[in-house]
């Protein structure tokens, strides 16, 4: 049975999240990452049984989403997560900003590994902590942390590190020797790891995705990871997040989060990210099956179109980072992808320095979007001047 349909632009259209309103209606929106397919079904029924209950009040501490989320982290990824260690949030945002509270003060720095998710730069701002950054590694054929760099960034008194796993935008998946190495790191310099694992569910054919805590006994004391049913099954407006500790002191630190933190959480959040860790795992394998194609067909589409633009097909998730400078558009390719082509991508540079000359494109959409997306950016290029004017910029990605 088909559950994830391609949905048509006109229906996409009458959606009216940020993603489909942001822009005019002649512009084809892949930045904001959420993905373009019909809701999991049972996520869809809990959903309408709580409108049908009117059960739109607040959201208790619920172990049922603790149970649900552990239950859904020993059948995926062998990890053995105690329900009593899971705190909810109402985003992945909020509860990093809220820990990084208790752990940065003002000026302390804290270590990112740019091209890295644009919002850990405001988030950071947002504590006043000060930026380290360790760009990730080129390897042969993807990218990687760049430990000894981060070993001399943690000698240099950095003592937290904002880990994204799977990485945003490149698509990587940590190696499970390398988190080992910056467990070890972590526990030798006394850094606390927080290892957003937003896009762990969405690791696709090919590679395995190693919880931090789980990969060793430093990680365990030295880590804590962000999650949320929200990338996976699409669910960011309905504010739920847990954060999973494996450790006393790390459970103890989380004790002093505010306690208004509790009643902020989405209540329907809860309800839907049950639904999905419980239920929702046929749902997510199409949508993975359906992403391992597309990443497989973008390669194609750009080979066709645009072969000067460097891709290596994500291991996670639904972004593709694409290197444009040989195209000659600039820092920001994709002011000239929007003004030229009527085509929103967000724009590299906003990942720090190392995305300067890229964009990220979503590509948890439809084959004939995809290629609809590729074709503007082609025709863009076709009558572009090497810096073309500016369009109207995303503001989230
Ligand atoms: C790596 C990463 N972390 C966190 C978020 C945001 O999650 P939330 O809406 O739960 O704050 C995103 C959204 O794109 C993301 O890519």
């Amino acid at each position: 049975m088909v559950m994830v349909e391609e949905l048509s632009l006109a229906e996409l259209r009458q959606r009216t999240s940020a993603k489909w309103r942001t822009y005019p209606p002649d512009v084809l929106p892949l930045p904001v990452a959420e993905m373009d397919f019909p809701l999991a079904g049972p996520v869809a029924e809990a959903l309408h049984a709580a409108i049908g209950r009117s059960d739109l009040g607040y959201a208790r501490p619920s172990p049922e989403l603790a149970e649900a989320l552990a239950g859904f982290a020993a059948r995926r990824w062998g990890w053995q997560v105690d329900p009593a260690q899971v705190t909810l949030a109402p985003e992945v945002g909020v509860a990093v900003v809220e820990v990084l509270r208790l752990l940065v003060g003002p000026g302390d720095p804290v270590v990112i590994n740019p091209p890295v998710y644009d919002s850990f730069f405001p988030w950071l701002a947002e504590v006043g902590g000060r930026l380290v950054e360790v760009p990730l590694g080129q390897t042969g054929d993807g990218w990687a942390l760049d430990l000894d760099a981060m070993q001399a960034a943690f000698q240099d008194g950095a003592r937290v590190h904002l880990l994204c796993s799977p990485h945003n935008p490149t698509g990587t998946v940590h190696q499970r020797q390398d988190l080992e190495r910056l467990a070890a790191l972590a526990a030798r310099y006394g850094v606390t790891v927080l290892a957003d694992e937003i896009f762990a569910p969405l690791v696709l054919a090919g590679r395995t995705h190693h919880p931090f805590v789980s990969v060793s006994p430093e990680a365990a004391g030295h880590g804590i990871v962000f999650t949320s049913a929200s990338k996976a099954w699409n669910l960011a407006g309905l504010k739920c997040a847990a954060v999973v500790t494996a450790a006393a002191a790390a459970r103890r630190l989380l004790r002093r989060l505010p306690e208004e933190l509790r009643w902020r959480v989405g209540h329907l959040g809860v309800l839907a990210s049950i639904a999905a860790f419980q239920d929702g795992g046929r749902w997510l394998e199409e949508v993975l099956g359906v992403l391992d194609h597309h990443r497989r067909y973008l390669a194609e589409l750009l080979a066709a179109r645009l072969p000067a633009v460097r891709y290596r097909p994500p291991e996670a998730g639904y972004l593709a980072w694409l290197d444009c400078t040989a195209l000659g558009l600039g820092d920001d390719p994709s002011a000239v992808f929007l003004a030229r082509g009527r085509v929103a991508l967000s724009p590299g540079p906003s990942f720090g320095r190392p995305g300067v000359g890229h964009v990220r494109l979503n590509m948890g959409t439809s084959r004939q979007i995809l290629a609809a997306a590729v074709a503007r950016m082609a025709s863009a290029i076709d009558d572009a001047p090497t810096s073309g004017p500016a369009g109207k910029r995303p503001t989230r990605p």
